[in-house]
């Protein structure tokens, strides 16, 4: 099968035109899909009715899928393997714990030993307008860097926190962000990671990145922002709008993602994530 593919942006992203991920797919078939992966950093396959099942197993041809052990409370409640992002209230009617996920540049599973690969994120349901997701990739970003700045940054340790649910949050959110930062202790991962599949160098950080190892925050803080800053300019940036049985696939080691409030928060967003298992990085941050 030859793949029709849509640039999505300038900066980053492709759809897969025409295709039934759960329809059977030969090696060469996916051979073709994740190469479009690996050279787009973003994949979006539209009007994919399929089953939970189905969706798990699309994302298993990508690697091992993460149980989520490093977020119990965000799991599906009998699929270990899929995560939910929804604003559903939980069946005792107290809010989800989910409702704000990924609302700050980041990049998945990045506050553990084990970053993911990649995600698989389903929408299912979808506000009026709004509930946008944006998309940055980190390679071009890197690139754009002047040789004196990538000089800089090439033996940085980013320290990456777990948590940060503020805004309305709740005694029982933050007792959750609690929780989290015991079960996931803060890492550091290399500022500039080399993708063990494409060679290419890119810049990892986002906004659970809190200070360089060794140094403190105030002095860290500058040039965190400058590079978030950086990385996330609207030449670097996809905007995805969804709609009802979207699945989008990013690239964990170079791009980044945040979920915008731009909705009615009274109306409902349930999107369901599987994470793929990436390789070992960063080591467990010492206590600044
Ligand atoms: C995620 C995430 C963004 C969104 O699922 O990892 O950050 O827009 N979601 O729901
Ligand atoms: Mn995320």
């Amino acid at each position: 099968m030859a793949i029709k593919l849509r640039k999505l942006s300038y900066g980053l992203g492709a759809e897969i035109c025409d295709i039934d991920v759960a329809a059977p797919m030969s090696e060469s078939a996916f051979g073709e899909v994740h190469r479009a992966f690996l050279d787009h950093g973003i994949l979006l396959f539209r009007n994919q009715d399929i089953t939970r099942e189905q969706h798990l197993e699309f994302s298993r041809r990508f690697g091992e899928l993460d149980r989520h052990d490093a977020f119990p409370s965000d799991r599906h409640p009998t699929i270990p393997e899929l995560m939910l992002v929804t604003n559903e209230p939980q069946p005792d009617g107290t809010p989800s714990v989910s409702r704000y996920t990924g609302r700050r540049w980041h990049t998945d599973m990045s506050h553990t030993l084990e970053p993911s690969l990649g995600s698989l994120l389903r929408c299912w349901t979808i506000p009026g307008v709004g509930g946008d997701t944006m998309f940055a990739n980190m390679s071009l970003a890197y690139d754009a860097l002047s040789p004196g700045m990538q000089k800089l940054t090439a033996h940085l340790h980013g320290v990456h926190f777990s948590g940060g649910r503020k805004l309305d949050s709740t005694s029982a959110d933050q007792a959750h962000a609690e929780e989290q930062m015991k079960i996931s202790p803060p890492v550091a991962h290399p500022v500039v990671r080399v993708h063990p599949e494409t060679g290419r160098k890119a810049i990892y950080l986002g906004e659970k990145v809190k200070r360089f190892d060794g140094m403190t925050e105030n002095e860290s803080k500058p040039l965190i922002e400058y590079l978030n800053r950086h990385a996330t300019k609207p030449e670097f940036v996809y905007r995805h709008q969804w709609r009802e049985n979207d699945i989008v696939l990013w690239d964990n080691r170079c791009t980044m993602h945040m979920a915008l409030a731009d909705f009615d928060q009274t109306q409902r967003r349930h999107m369901e994530r599987t994470t793929v298992v990436g390789t070992p990085s960063g080591y467990v941050a010492a206590i600044a």
